[in-house]
């Protein structure tokens, strides 16, 4: 455990060999000394993975700068490098990013090939009540659910782990990916992922997270709304009914990521959500709901 400790100061003097300022190190010593034997003090330690023994530096673009990172140990399920992967904050309610360039073209197309032999109309999760009869027309898009494991290509594997990381969610937590098309008129009214006991009865779990991935730019049309961002004025300053809101324009290997739970855990209103008609093009997108235990 000892050895430990030292290994931390031998890394702190790695930045010193680096050019920082004596004083900068020597207090940046004292403080990761410091903190190490507090750490030693209250947990136990994880011995490094076999040939992960020491610390190592990445070099990283920032702004057209290279910025060097410093890189720990990893735990045993971690990475033993630093992941960029940009996104833009685009709401606190609902909370709501946005990953340009999430997925590539290719991958793209690879899975609007495997999945377009297979499409059936959607259908939807009925309430108490409900029938397919009585909802229909709420959602005309056609799809089908596809595993990671059934694409040869391995590029829903890479997505998903890629939306694992960027959730911190586990994927045993995700259904598998629902793929879809909406052809010119076909939509999804407004509606939310994560289901209401009172309305749809006990449910195994819930629905935290859901993100898309479009697969296909779209002419026209198609956007994914929120009609109740920021609040639940459905008009201020957006189009009229019934395709108001808040619009994300489908842009291909773009990702849109929104959590329709609290922190919480109970349903946060503003997250309803819907898909605007396809007015001219094709609408691909690829939905991966994410849930608060395994799934199934
Ligand atoms: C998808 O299918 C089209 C048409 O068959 C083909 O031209 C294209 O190369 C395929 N793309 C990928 C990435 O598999
Ligand atoms: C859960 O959190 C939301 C948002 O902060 C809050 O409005 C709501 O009252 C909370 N509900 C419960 C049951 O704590």
């Amino acid at each position: 455990m000892k050895s430990k400790g030292s290994k931390g100061g031998r890394h702190w003097s790695l930045r010193g060999r680096l050019g920082l300022p004596a004083v900068i190190l020597s207090c940046s010593f004292f403080f990761v000394a410091g903190f190490f034997s507090a750490n030693l003090l209250s947990q136990n330690i994880n011995i490094p993975k076999a040939g992960v023994t020491a610390r190592q530096l990445q070099s990283v673009e920032e702004e057209g700068e290279t910025v060097q990172l410093n890189l720990l140990t990893p735990g045993f399920t971690g990475d033993d490098f630093i992941s960029v992967i940009p996104f833009q904050f685009l709401s606190w309610r609902p909370r709501a990013l946005y990953f340009p360039k999430f997925a590539t073209a290719e991958q793209c197309e690879s899975i609007i090939n495997l999945s377009k032999p297979h499409l059936r109309p959607s259908t939807v999760a009925l309430r108490k009540g409900e029938t397919r009869e009585s909802t229909k027309g709420i959602r005309t898009s056609y799809g089908v659910f596809v595993s990671a494991s059934e694409d040869k290509s391995e590029a829903l594997d890479q997505i998903e782990e890629k939306i694992a990381k960027v959730t911190r969610l586990p994927r045993e937590n995700g259904e598998p990916f629902n793929v879809l098309r909406y052809e010119t008129g076909e939509k999804y009214d407004p509606h939310y992922d994560a289901f209401k006991a009172s309305e749809f009865g006990p449910q195994k779990s819930t629905r935290v997270a859901s993100f898309l991935l479009y697969l296909s730019d779209v002419e026209e049309g198609g956007e994914t709304t929120f009609p109740y961002e920021d609040g639940f004025d459905y008009v201020r300053g957006h189009d009229s009914r019934p395709c108001n809101g808040f619009k994300i324009r489908p842009r291909q290997g773009d990702g849109l990521l929104f959590y329709s739970l609290f922190p919480n855990n109970t349903i946060d209103p503003t997250s309803l959500h819907g898909s605007c008609p396809v007015i001219r093009g094709e609408k691909w997108v690829a939905t991966k709901w994410i849930r608060d235990q395994e799934y199934p």
